[in-house]
């Protein structure tokens, strides 16, 4: 059976790690910096087990060595917003202890695939990738599959119809600035435009583009997780199951869509080495435009970092 660490045993983390064992998709090791947590929370799922029927293959840790020979490192670790904050305000922190952690991963799971789920996203993903050294194929960020959720979602609801019947796609930044790609998006055979006017699009598209900062400004204390758990199972299994899916994640553009040297979510196909596949489709122009100026966001962020971030720590 495949082995997955889920670093971060917080509210994404562990949801993560009951998701992952319901499916009995992977043995998991939960793994936090807080003394005790990971642990606890790896026990009090295990006790879940014979009540709800899964194998209980989890181990809580504050050690690095038991994640050894993963084949997949899911990075939860790291600040959430509180209400009032972007996800860049996230930055100077979230990318410290995404250095750390994926030094540590690099040590000891140094064939691993990493899905990033910390944020701001796009830019925790980069952090990641120069830290650990790993190839771009082996590193991912999860955002549109959880954008393309909530977009499929809020259509579904004005719709009154299953959320299952609509196709969606987002693309661009984990941010303000994401770009739902309209004229892909389809309800059954039909195209979105022959079944909502543009006014409720367009406010479909920002509530989605709103989506994170809702949640955040209900619960004030954490944001989101049960859908970002969910979204970062689903890329879990594209690649511990080899499934090949094409699936909306954040890799980074080495001149696809004309965008290069950024992380910034784009189709992909996933598989066992991770991203397969960059699929290049057809985008209108005020759509290449708005990823475009959505990569230039994250480029905008990466800029912000902390230039010694990669000479201090090393
Ligand atoms: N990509 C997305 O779509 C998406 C969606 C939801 C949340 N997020 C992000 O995921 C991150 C986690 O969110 P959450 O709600 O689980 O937060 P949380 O606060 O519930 O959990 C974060 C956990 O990380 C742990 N941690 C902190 N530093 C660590 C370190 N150095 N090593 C190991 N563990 C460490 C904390 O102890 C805590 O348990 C946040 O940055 C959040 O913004 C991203």
């Amino acid at each position: 059976m495949a082995k997955m660490a889920i670093i971060g045993a917080g509210n994404v983390g562990a949801t993560l790690a009951l998701f992952t064992l319901q499916k009995e998709l992977a043995r998991v090791v939960l793994l936090d910096i807080v003394p005790g947590l990971a642990q606890g929370k790896a026990l009090d799922l295990s006790q879940a087990a014979p009540v709800l029927g899964y194998d209980a293959r989890i181990k809580g840790t504050e050690n690095y060595e038991d994640i050894a020979d993963s084949d997949l490192v899911v990075i939860t670790a790291g600040l959430a917003r509180k209400p009032g904050m972007s996800r860049a305000d996230l930055l100077d922190k979230n990318s410290r202890i995404v250095s750390q952690v994926a030094s540590r991963v690099k040590q000891t799971a140094p064939a691993a695939v990493i899905i990033m789920v910390t944020n701001p996203l796009d830019v925790m993903a980069y952090v990641a990738m120069k830290r650990t050294g790993f190839p771009r194929e082996r590193v991912l960020g999860m955002a549109g599959v959880l954008d393309a959720a909530r977009f499929r979602l809020f259509i579904a609801q004005e719709l009154d119809i299953q959320a299952e019947d609509i196709e969606a796609i987002v693309l661009g930044s984990h941010g303000d600035r994401m770009v739902p790609l309209v004229g892909h998006s389809t309800v059954g055979q039909r195209s979105l435009g022959e079944v909502l006017s543009y006014g409720k699009i367009e406010a479909l598209v920002q509530r989605t583009r709103g989506a994170g900062a809702e949640i955040v400004g209900l619960l004030k204390e954490s944001s989101a997780f049960y859908a970002p758990a969910a979204s970062a199972l689903l890329m879990a299994e594209a690649i511990l199951k080899d499934k090949k899916w094409v699936l909306p994640a954040s890799v980074f553009a080495q001149g696809e869509y004309g965008l290069k040297d950024v992380f910034v979510g784009l189709p992909v196909k996933l598989g066992q080495g991770g991203l397969e596949e960059i699929i290049e489709i057809d985008l209108l122009p005020a759509e290449l435009e708005a990823l475009h100026k959505s990569a230039q966001d994250i480029k905008a962020v990466l800029a912000r970092l902390s230039k010694s971030l990669f000479q201090t720590t090393e």
